[in-house]
């Protein structure tokens, strides 16, 4: 098959490239900076010199140059595309007050708006080939948690435009599905957290000094016992292979467990619930018994 895959250069997109080169498929993928990025691992230059693996040098955000992928698709994969995969993404995880406009903007950019525009650029050779579209998203689209709100946001947006164009694409034989997981070891977390480490306004400091180093604190701790990424890589491998994908797909048992005491629960006991245990969970991080952030 052929196959266009974003975010490939660590995490889940990193696994699944592999695995779907291994099963034998083509991939094209945007990376930022290029082929210079993936030039350490054999499996990818083997692949580069098999003709099997395209690497585009392209910015996501970079909406003037997508239409570069439509390109390829029509020369070197004779328009036929047979699998889409909407998986790169960023989360800005902070408390809102200190998130930066230029940062939502860019994850908006690259969690929803890239999405969008790539999908509408190769609807027609989706169509030609009845390919379908796999979405990551993240059980974040689902249930909105604290410090995540702008990540919430963007991963709402996904879920619902991917849900509306599921019916609308039905009746053309181009099936859509989310893959929702839970937190998993990849280098999202860090990314976050890189973002964490500035200086906090001074008039904010009182404020939110001890909530990020807490919350800092625990992303680091749950990031080290985050679950497998290779399950979630295994899972998007089955939805690209399969002639009928599921639409829903939440992965790992703390997603399972959010969702479904999401929907159990009455909406502002749960509401309730989350913002209790987040404080709770914030303090005890940022206790003096807690490893202060680096
Ligand atoms: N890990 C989790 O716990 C978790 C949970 C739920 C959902 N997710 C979702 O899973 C997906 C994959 O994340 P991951 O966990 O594998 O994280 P990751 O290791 O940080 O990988 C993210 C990928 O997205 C790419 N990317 C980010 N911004 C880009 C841009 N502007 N242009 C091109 N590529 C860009 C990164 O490329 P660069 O190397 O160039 O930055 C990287 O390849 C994301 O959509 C994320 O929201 C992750």
């Amino acid at each position: 098959m052929n196959i266009l895959i974003t975010g490939i250069t660590t995490g889940f997109g990193f696994i699944t490239t592999k695995k779907l080169l291994k099963n034998g498929h083509t991939l094209l993928s945007p990376v930022r900076g290029g082929w210079d990025r993936l030039k350490e691992d054999l499996d990818f230059v083997q692949a580069k010199q098999n003709g099997k693996l395209i690497v585009v040098d392209l910015d996501l955000t970079n909406s003037s140059r997508l239409n570069e992928l439509k390109f390829i698709i029509e020369t070197q994969f004779k328009f036929r595309l047979d699998v889409l995969i909407h998986n790169a993404g960023l989360g800005i995880l902070m408390p809102f007050e200190l998130q930066n406009e230029n940062d939502i903007r860019q994850q908006f950019d690259v969690n929803f708006f890239a999405p969008l525009e790539i999908t509408r650029l190769l609807l027609p050779a989706l169509r030609f080939s009845k390919g379908k579209i796999i979405c990551v998203s993240s059980v974040a689209g689902l249930v909105s948690i604290p410090f995540y709100s702008t990540y919430c946001a963007s991963k709402y947006a996904l879920e619902a435009w991917a849900e509306s164009l599921s019916s609308e694409l039905s009746h053309q034989g181009i099936p859509i599905c989310l893959v929702e997981p839970g937190g998993y070891v990849t280098e999202f977390a860090n990314r976050s957290r890189t973002k964490m480490k500035f200086e906090i306004p001074n008039h904010l400091k009182d404020i939110y000094q001890k909530t990020l180093n807490g919350f800092h604190n625990m992303m680091e701790s749950k990031s080290k016992a985050g679950q497998n990424p290779i399950h979630v890589a295994n899972r998007i491998v089955k939805l690209a292979e399969s002639p009928h994908p599921k639409f829903r797909n939440i992965m790992g048992i703390d997603a399972w467990f959010a969702y479904v005491a999401s929907r159990i629960l009455p909406r502002e006991t749960f509401r309730k619930t989350i913002s209790l245990a987040y404080r709770f969970l914030v303090n005890r991080f940022s206790s003096d018994n807690a490893r202060v952030s680096e």
